[in-house]
This record gives structure tokens, sequence and C-alpha cells, in this order.
């Protein structure tokens, strides 16, 4: 016998209930939203939506105010097809706003090109991280790189200049407005085509930046480079590559920019005449071994440290001690995570891949020796730290999710503290929850590198709904937290962006 095709009211004959009606309304697959399942976080919201105040539980602190912009993925259906990975995805923002205690909401989908193709045309109209355009729009060469006008920017959020933006690897910021979440349009000249650039650029006094670029048409090379808001930036060092690794972050000293390469490389040659979407260029090559570039910011001389294979999405923080610098990082031992993030997995029943180990690296550029150690026992992603206090210097707190014990729970099931310094940790958790990045937000006149609050947002599966979670990041126990009336996708990064 076929399956019942789910209407309205075979879901009110099965019971569903309500609930499931809702969140039916917003595309979540009935089934699976009434399961409870963490699977749900990876199903659809296509409703856009502003309410003035959420109901708040609990107390949020009274100095706590400003708009907590979160980015990430929340279509993952166009026409006939499905994007295949969890990082193709139409690109949502969500604010939600704090004021004297209370908590406003609203989401809105990036006017990107992917989305106008979407609503206008129902297809998928250009090439992102894991997905091919529709055949008959491609075109070949350089399929490997979105030809759209305004990107996906679908990963994080930040401040460019006096611009608000949000931010993609392979094309320009996007500016918005994050009172209205509006799509303002691009910020500065449009990028060269096939360059890589880091979502998660260092941020330094007096607005400057230093980030790094990859060409990834021939000659390529990593360039490092910095900033000041949109002026012309100055190029700190230039490290020629014929093949150039896929690079998400990069650690920085007050002395060295550390870029952390892995064996997982790309031909550039092949990029180009492949018809391949960008990941899918990249391959293993672990006999390749990993290299830390050290680059001394001042006089741009750069330093190569070999070491074991690895990968990393992100770093956590770098320091100097002793003559040697401290480069903690989200590790793995190869790439296979982003096979394990690919939509069908993850929707699937095979559990994903385990995290990353909170690693630190001493790499020793006397003695040109790296050392490993794992800095404590649970699994570390989306790493932040107090990054205005102690970014680049030697610290002692991380915030990250985490996963408990795979055999027992499928996905990221708790958030984590971590002492770096003594390797122990402090855990928030709930059944049925699943948080996403925890952004660390110092108090007005902090004593203690803790002092402050860690904000998430944390799918209750069981309740079908998000909510954001206000942690005292000191105790990592729960202030406040305030729920929204529909699951939000999870996202990758965020910021709170104060007046
Ligand atoms: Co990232």
């Amino acid at each position: 016998m076929a399956p019942e095709p789910i209407t309205r009211r075979s879901l009110l004959r099965r019971g569903a209930g309500a609930a499931a009606l809702a969140s039916g309304a917003l595309g979540v697959d009935p089934a699976l939203a009434a399961a409870g399942d963490w699977r749900l976080g990876f199903e659809s919201l296509r409703k856009e939506t502003r309410i003035g105040r959420l109901h708040v539980e609990g107390r949020l602190p009274a100095w706590l105010s400003g708009t907590l912009v979160r980015n990430g993925p929340a279509l993952y259906e166009v026409g006939e097809r499905t994007f295949n990975h969890w990082f193709d995805g139409l690109g949502m923002l969500h604010a939600f706003t704090l004021e004297r205690g209370r908590v406003g909401y609203a989401n809105r989908f990036l006017r990107s090109s992917a989305y106008e193709a979407w609503k206008k045309e129902g297809i998928i109209r250009y090439s992102e991280f894991a997905t091919d355009p529709c055949r008959e729009i491609f075109n070949g060469a350089q399929a490997t790189f979105s030809l759209a006008k305004r990107p996906n920017a679908n990963v994080h959020v930040g401040r460019l200049a006096q611009h608000f933006v949000a931010l993609t690897e392979v094309g320009m910021p996007v500016r918005f407005d994050p009172k209205t979440l509006r799509t303002l349009g691009l910020a500065g000249p449009e990028l060269p085509l096939g360059q890589m650039e880091t979502v998660h650029p260092h941020r330094l006094e007096g607005g400057r930046r230093i980030y790094y670029e990859i060409p990834l048409v021939p000659p390529t090379s990593y360039q490092v480079k910095l900033a000041r808001g949109l002026r012309k930036p100055q190029r700190i060092a230039q490290i020629p590559r014929e093949k150039p690794a896929y690079m998400h972050s990069f650690g920085l000293t007050e002395r060295h920019v550390v870029l952390t390469e892995s064996p997982f490389v790309v031909d550039p040659l092949k990029i180009i005449t492949n018809w391949e979407p960008f990941i899918r260029n990249y391959r293993w090559e672990p006999s390749r071994g990993a290299n830390f570039w050290v680059i001394d910011r001042r006089s741009g001389k750069v330093t190569r440290l070999e070491a074991d294979p690895l990968f990393t999405f992100h770093h956590v923080n770098a320091f100097e001690r002793d003559g040697k610098i401290h480069l903690d990082l989200c590790g793995y031992d190869d790439a296979d995570v982003i096979d394990a993030l690919y939509l069908e997995r993850l929707r699937g029943r095979r559990r994903p891949s385990p995290l990353a180990e909170l690693r630190r690296y001493e790499l020793d550029l006397g003695r040109k020796r790296v050392r490993m150690r794992q800095l404590a026992e649970p699994t570390l992603e989306l790493p932040r730290i107090n990054y205005a206090r102690v970014n680049g210097r030697p610290y002692r707190y991380a915030y990250g999710i985490s996963v408990r014990d795979y055999r027992t729970s499928g996905y990221v099931d708790q958030l984590v503290k971590v002492d770096v310094r003594k390797g122990d940790s402090k855990v928030w958790r709930e059944k049925g929850c699943y948080p996403g990045e925890a952004v660390f937000v110092p108090s007005p006149h902090p004593r203690r590198e803790d002092d402050g609050v860690a904000l998430s947002v944390v799918l209750d599966a069981r309740r079908r709904r998000s909510f954001l979670l206000v942690l005292d990041a000191r105790s990592f126990t729960e202030i406040a937290r305030a729920e929204v009336p529909h699951h939000i996708p999870y996202g990758f990064h965020g910021e709170l962006f104060r007046a």
C-alpha cells in the first residue's frame, strides 16, 4: 500500500495535534517533529517572523543589551532538488534583541542571488559549497565558483567599517540592517573570481583586522593581509603554494600569525576544469603531513614547522610563552567530518562522526619542533573565548558545543566550558536539547576572565522549538531562557552587536 499523503486531516486523525500542524506549516516533516529528534535541526524553516517580546523564563542581567545576530542555513529544498550539504542551505539571519530584561526576535532570509532564484524560478541557479547548480545552467569552467552577484553568505556576521555584514568564504561580505535584517548589498567592490577568504578575521584595535586570502586561480598562494575598514589592505606575507589547503580560520599571537595547513588540498588547475562544486575539488593527501606557517607580523618573515596530518575548522586561541607558540584548536585526525555533514547522513539513521578534540600544539620556533596534547576530555567545536580580553594572550577559558557520548546521543547535546590551564570542564545539558555556538559576552566591569554570560540558541526537539539560553559564564548555569514559537535550524556563528 502506498503511504498516505500527509494532510491536515490525516495528521489530526493520527492525533499528532496542533504542534505538528504548526510545524507542518513551517515545512517541517511532522513525523520527525513529533519524535523529538535532533534531526529536526536539519529541517528547513521557511517562515519569516518578527516578535516584539518573547516570554522570558528567569531573569536577564540588567546590563545585557544589544542584538545577538545569528547566521546559518535555513532552507534546503529548492524546487525538486535538495542541497547536498549542511553548509549549502539558503542563509537566514536571526536577531535576538536584548534590552532591559526583555527579548525580541526576528528572522529573515538573506536576499542572496540564490534566494532570488529560489523565489522567482524555483531552481538552484548557483554553485554552493557542495551542490552544483541545475545542469542546464552549468557552464563547465568556473562552475565551482558561485557567479552569484550576491553570495549566499550563511556562515558568520561581523562589522566592516560602519557596516554590519554577513560572511561567506567564497564571496563578498553582504551588508544587512541589524534592526530590520534587510539585506542591503555588497560591502566594497567584488572579489576576483575564485578567491577564498576567512570568515574568522582577527580584530585588532582601531578597527583594523588581520586575515588571509587564498586565490584559487593559479598562481595560488596564502596571502596574509592587514586592513582598516574597507581601505586597501597591506600585505604582510605571501606564501606561494601549488596545492593550497582548505582553511577556515587561523591563529594570532601578539607577534605572529599562524596558518594551519592540513593535507586537505586542491589542485587549482582541476578546480577550473572540473565540473564539481567547491569542496568536491579537495583531496585528503595525508602523505603531505601538516604544516604550521608562522609569520612574523612585523617583518613578514615566514617559518614552516611540520606536523602529523590534522584537520581543523576552528582555532580557539594562540599565545606565546617561553619562546614557544601555544596554538589551541579544534582538531580532527582527518577531513572526514566534511563528509559526515552531508544532509543525507545528518538526516539519516547513521550517527555523525565524532566531534573535534580540543588540542594544543606547541610550536618551538628555535628547534622547529611541534608537540601536541589534548587539553581536556570533552569534545569541543564552534569555540568562543573572552575575545577582547584574551585573544592572542595566555588565557584560561574556552566555550563550545560538545557531544557527551556518541553511543547514547546522536548529536551535539551539551555546552562545555573548559579550563584550558587545568583541563577540567563545566557542562550544561538538558534532555532533548541540542545547543549551538555559545557566544561569550563580558559583564560591564569584569574582574575575572569569565565574568559575563554565554548566549546559545538551543533546539528543544521535544517541544519542537528553539530558545535563547543565557548562562552565567562563571558557574555555567542557566540564568534565563526565551523561547521562540518554532524551531531554528542549526546555524554556525553569531555576534552580539551593541549600539
Ligand atoms: Co567557523
